[in-house]
């Protein structure tokens, strides 16, 4: 049986990034072009700027992408790209640079949503086996997804305000830490204690999030100490406010492993790459028996092409395809 290439192309937010898989599970080239280093002075990502630098680098990550997996455009089964959710400006100009090459050789276009594409790094890491239950955790997401196939994707929790990454990055800018502030909080974590007292927002008897409060909380208390002269080691509450989202985030997920019986956990999104969960992960799954947890390496946990790539092979296979008229769609469902 012949192989199936796919290019998978990712513009959903700062990373230009386009990848070339081999049957879904192979990477053979893998190429992002971060602008993290423009969108630092201002604190967070600037949409405009984010699409200006797409424009200036989409079709060169395409031939670095290209040239480095020893393929060229005939040789592609398809062009998968992430059409949604996102920055609607950055969206068009990786949707708009897929279609041109899609018309312009003749090859098959595939939709991809942005989470699905999170979840599916893993099938570049290890076999999936369903039932499964994602936890995704990115900059703007916070969600538990039920899979009871490929390509079937059931949200069962979220975040009712902010995502986690959104709250790490909050936190950090409170902290006086860079942007993206999430990796700084991490390793600062590492160091300290979780000895100041913050709140969990547990959501009883739902599979919600929720964590404004919290983020609320470690402001006040950077505040009250700033008024009362008092010194809080940022470490230590670096290290309380991880404890504090990381202790949610693990509890829910054992809730609903349990309750659907599923038989793989897969960790997906920017917060996947935050050693205090992965370790929090992997030292609760190895005591439950029959429950296999697969956790990307980083590269693949912050936003990457390949796992567009591998999601969109899924799509392709079940006979899946975008018309010319595709479009960004920064609200879009899974
Ligand atoms: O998935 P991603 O690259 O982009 C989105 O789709 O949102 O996630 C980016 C988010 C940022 O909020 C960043 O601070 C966070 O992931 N992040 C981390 C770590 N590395 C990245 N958060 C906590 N610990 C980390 N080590
Ligand atoms: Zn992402």
């Amino acid at each position: 049986k012949k192989d199936i290439l796919i290019m998978g192309m990712e513009t959903s937010c700062d990373e230009t990034a386009v990848s070339i898989i081999k049957n879904g599970t192979e990477i053979l080239s893998n190429v992002v072009a971060s602008q993290i280093e423009s969108h630092k002075r201002f604190g967070g990502v600037v949409p405009e700027i984010a699409s200006r630098h797409h424009v200036e680098q989409i079709t060169l990550v395409m031939e670095e992408a290209l040239k480095t997996a020893e393929v060229t455009y005939t040789d592609l089964d398809a062009i998968a790209v992430t059409e949604g959710p996102g920055l609607v400006g950055a969206l068009l100009v990786g949707v708009n640079a897929a279609k041109a090459v899609s018309f312009a050789h003749g090859i098959p276009l595939v939709g991809v949503h942005h989470i699905a594409g999170h979840i599916y790094a893993n099938q570049l890491v290890d076999n999936l086996e369903f039932p499964l239950l994602a936890l995704v955790v990115s900059g703007g997401h916070t969600e538990l997804v039920y899979m009871k196939e490929h390509g079937h994707f059931e949200v069962i929790g979220e975040t009712r305000d902010d995502a986690a990454g959104e709250a790490y990055d909050k936190v950090a800018r409170t902290l006086r830490l860079p942007y993206p502030g999430g990796p700084h909080i991490d390793r600062l974590a590492a160091e300290g204690e979780a000895s100041i007292k913050l709140p969990r927002a547990w959501l009883e008897g739902s599979y919600d999030f929720s964590f404004s409060g919290l983020k609320s909380a470690v402001i006040n208390t950077v505040h009250n100490a700033e008024q009362r002269g008092e010194v809080i080691k940022p470490e230590d509450l670096a290290a309380s406010f991880q404890e504090s989202v990381i202790d949610v985030l693990t509890t829910k997920t054992i809730q609903a492993v349990k309750e659907y019986k599923v038989k793989q956990v897969v960790l997906a999104g920017g917060v996947a790459a935050n050693k205090g969960l992965r370790a929090a992960l992997e030292e609760k799954f190895s005591r439950i028996k029959d429950v296999k947890l697969t956790i990307p390496p980083l590269s693949l946990c912050t936003d990457n092409a390949a796992m567009i790539g591998a999601a969109g092979t899924v799509f392709y296979k079940k006979g899946q395809r975008a018309l010319l008229d595709l479009n960004g769609n920064p609200g879009l469902d899974i």
